[in-house]
């Protein structure tokens, strides 16, 4: 079982996260300067000059490939903010380089569910999701490294889960339930008052991932996929609920990364093609990951 190779690993007194003690995961006293991510005030970006385009990526899923080639995409736009919806790792193969790869190039990020349960406990997971959480952890605790070992766990634990940004609200799941809500595309027809009370919270805009499937919701309800709109939703003083899809583990059938560009007028989707055959070699070589987490990125589910 994945969860009792961690509990055999022995941390250093020092090492921060909840690793220390597995049994005690909900309990992360050990790291420093966290108080409670979940209540955690915000600071919002400082504004700038005409509102700068700000790349939002989302659910990258320790996919490293996917992630390199959403960066070199931003970068080829010479988009110099970023800010991150959660669940940077969890169900991939590299969790490390995708959460250094956010640590180092993210204004912010949002705690994801997978996030969560990595730093927690895994929560309401399928066995594959779970074992997966369970395998990232023990990658966490093998680096050598104590520094960047406990950057990291910093990084995870304060991670908010909710931001106010000048421009829009940004939540991982949905502003009634941050972490763990999905609104679907089908909720328009199937849940309307749970939609209804979504918009309820919001007063303009807000971004979410966590179905991995993107789109903009808007309070009719009605949804729009990113090519119903030809990719490009133009903001105007209507509430909006845009999910920015996934760059790690898309599931709308399409296996190319997610994510857009907020640009002061409009929102643009876009869609970038990475070596999703690297990935999942990389999948299938690791035991702890089902490779099911690696067919369905050829699928796109
Ligand atoms: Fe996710």
């Amino acid at each position: 079982m994945a969860e009792k190779q961690i509990s055999n690993q022995q941390p250093e007194n020092d090492s921060v996260g909840p690793l220390s003690s597995v049994k005690n995961a909900h309990q992360p006293e050990k790291v420093e300067q966290v108080t409670d991510p979940l209540e955690q005030s915000i600071q919002p970006l400082e504004p700038g000059p005409q509102d700068p385009p700000l790349a939002i990526i989302s659910d990258i899923h320790a996919n490293y490939e996917a992630l390199q080639a959403v960066m070199a995409e931003i970068r080829s736009r010479n988009i110099e903010h970023i800010c991150c919806l959660g669940d940077v790792i969890g169900y991939g193969p590299n969790p490390l380089e995708c959460l250094d790869t956010v640590i180092d190039n993210c204004e912010f990020t949002i705690m994801g569910n997978h996030d969560f349960a990595i730093f927690y406990e895994p929560f309401n997971f399928n066995t594959a999701a779970e074992n997966a959480a369970y395998w990232t952890r023990g990658q966490f605790e093998a680096d050598s490294d104590r520094v960047r070992r406990n950057r990291r766990w910093r990084y995870l634990g304060n991670m908010q889960t909710r931001m106010n940004h000048k421009r829009f609200l940004a939540v991982h799941g949905s502003p009634r339930r941050p972490i763990n809500e999905y609104i679907f595309p089908d909720d328009i027809y199937s849940a309307t008052i749970k939609i209804q009370s979504i918009f309820d919270r919001i007063t303009h805009l807000c971004f979410v991932g966590h179905t991995h499937v993107p789109g903009v919701f808007v309070p009719q309800p009605d949804f729009y996929s990113p090519e119903d709109l030809n990719n490009e939703y133009r903001i105007s003083d209507e509430k909006a609920i845009i999910n920015v899809g996934s760059v790690g583990q898309p599931r709308d059938h399409d296996p190319r990364a997610s994510f857009v560009i907020l640009h002061h007028d409009r929102v643009e989707f876009l869609r970038v093609a990475y070596d999703v055959n690297a990935t999942v070699d990389k999948v299938r070589s690791i035991d702890a990951l089902d490779n099911f987490l690696g067919q369905r990125l050829l699928e796109g589910t």
